[in-house]
């Protein structure tokens, strides 16, 4: 007898099949057990009739608890009014075990308790169905960059600098030095496009945020990009071409799991190039329509970022943010030195900043000031100074948080649920 996965028992209609999993849940008529089997796949509803098998395999189905482990056997059939379009005809059912009475059930818990049984929340249809698309983004980003010769290339997670800042750092004891958990790739990629051209990494990095807010995970995953000559506009052009590739590839592979999660399809169908780019000036412009004072040179928070993005249908650039709030690698426009040739790219429904990224110092010796500015240890950055003694250029890059996008693609009110285990202000467990 065939063993066969759920998401395949539709090339075994009419065949008797054995299919290993865990008892998702059960409703009983007295003469039939209805059992929602699931296998990490998908699920099935298994029928098993009192008349029609054995007394101990009715007793089993009938001893049957929420997530009790079991090996079912049965006939497939086709069935339009069942959720997967199959249904199963038990004939035989061996228990592996009864499980305990199970924490998490069908009613509403608090998300604070969810949290703290993240190791079994994972099994349901709702957070199955943010893993199966974050899965789908990940694909769609290896194969977006493999398709225009990108070279993977893997950056450190334990380095001895600051990439995005010294406020957010995680410091670690190396032998008798110390290190600290990435926050970015980028120094290294920036290393790596002048050896490869366009090279991407994609690995965690590491914020120790002080913030407790929606948007904010300690450590997230992030797929960064860098191409040696490509300026602040190929580098927007890019963006909005990979942004688009995903969504595409998540709409067509994801249906089932965007209706789980009842996310309005039609707002990703909107999303196309070109996307909107508009400059900081510009948002502050936009803001001020809508009665938010910010003074020029202050950084755009969560609240503004929503604002913004409101005014479009589609994820839109905001470029040319102040030198001064921006990293200390960031280009400054030779027109207007007191803005950076930088940019974020703002998802649609308040989602906020999904990508940062800009052109890069290629002088070394403005890159040196900016080191000093910013007050960096200068021996810990000789070799990102060497990069631009050596045949510099310009280049370009940006990096995609992960779990942003996923949240964004997902339609989730909260960061935590777009990565299995989320790491936040309050939270290392499980
Ligand atoms: O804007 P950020 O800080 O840019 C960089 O790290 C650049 N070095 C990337 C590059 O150019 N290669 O972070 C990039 C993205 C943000 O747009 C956001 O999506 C995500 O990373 N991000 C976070 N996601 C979750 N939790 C946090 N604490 C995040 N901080 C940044
Ligand atoms: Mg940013």
């Amino acid at each position: 007898m065939a063993r066969v996965y759920l998401n395949k028992v539709g090339e075994h209609v009419n065949e008797e099949v054995e299919i290993r999993g865990w008892l998702y849940n059960k409703r009983s008529s007295g003469k039939i057990q209805f059992l929602i089997i699931r296998d990490g796949t998908d699920m099935i509803q298994g029928v098993v009739v009192k008349s029609e098998v054995k007394p101990q395999v009715f007793e089993a189905a009938k001893s049957l608890t929420q997530e009790s482990s079991l090996i079912v056997k049965g006939v497939v059939r086709a069935d339009e009014r069942s959720m997967s379009g199959y249904e199963l005809t038990v004939t035989d059912i061996e228990v592996l075990q009864i499980a305990e009475e199970y924490p998490i059930t069908p009613k509403e818990h608090g998300v604070e308790y969810l949290m703290d049984r993240r190791h079994l929340w994972l099994r349901s249809q709702k957070q199955h169905a943010v893993m199966i698309v974050r899965n789908e983004v990940i694909k769609a980003s290896r194969e977006f960059f493999d398709q225009r010769d990108f070279v993977l290339i893997d950056a450190p997670i334990l380095t001895p600098s600051a990439c995005e800042g010294t406020s957010t750092l995680f410091e670690t004891d190396y032998f008798d030095d110390k290190a600290y958990l990435s926050q970015s790739g980028q120094l290294y990629m920036e290393a790596a496009a002048m050896a490869f051209g366009k090279v991407y990494c994609f690995g965690p990095t590491f914020r120790a945020e002080k913030s407790k807010t929606r948007r904010h995970l300690m450590e997230f995953w992030m797929i960064e990009p860098e191409v040696a000559f490509n300026d602040i506009d190929d580098n927007m052009e890019l963006q909005e071409e990979y942004v688009c590739y995903i969504i595409q590839r998540v709409l067509k592979h994801c249906r089932k799991e965007l209706e789980i999660l009842e996310r309005d399809i039609s707002k990703l169908e909107a999303i196309k190039t070109p996307f909107p780019r508009i400059s900081y000036d510009e948002a502050l412009d936009i803001l001020k329509e809508n009665d938010v004072e910010i003074s020029w040179g202050e950084d755009l928070g969560g609240g503004d970022e929503t604002i913004i993005a409101s005014k479009f249908d589609r994820p839109v650039f905001v470029h040319r943010y102040p030198t001064e709030i921006k990293a200390f690698y960031m280009k400054p426009d030779p027109q207007r030195p007191e803005v950076v040739l930088g940019s974020d790219l703002l998802a649609p429904e308040g989602y906020g900043e999904i990508i940062g990224g800009g052109e890069r110092i290629s002088d070394p010796e403005l890159l040196m000031q900016r080191i000093k500015e910013h007050k960096l240890p200068e021996e810990a950055y000789a070799w990102y100074i060497d990069l631009r003694k050596y045949g510099t250029v310009p280049h370009s890059g940006f990096g995609m948080g992960l779990e942003r996008a996923v949240a964004w693609i997902c339609g989730l009110p909260h960061l935590r649920e777009s990565i299995p285990f989320a790491r936040l202000i309050n939270r290392i467990y499980p």
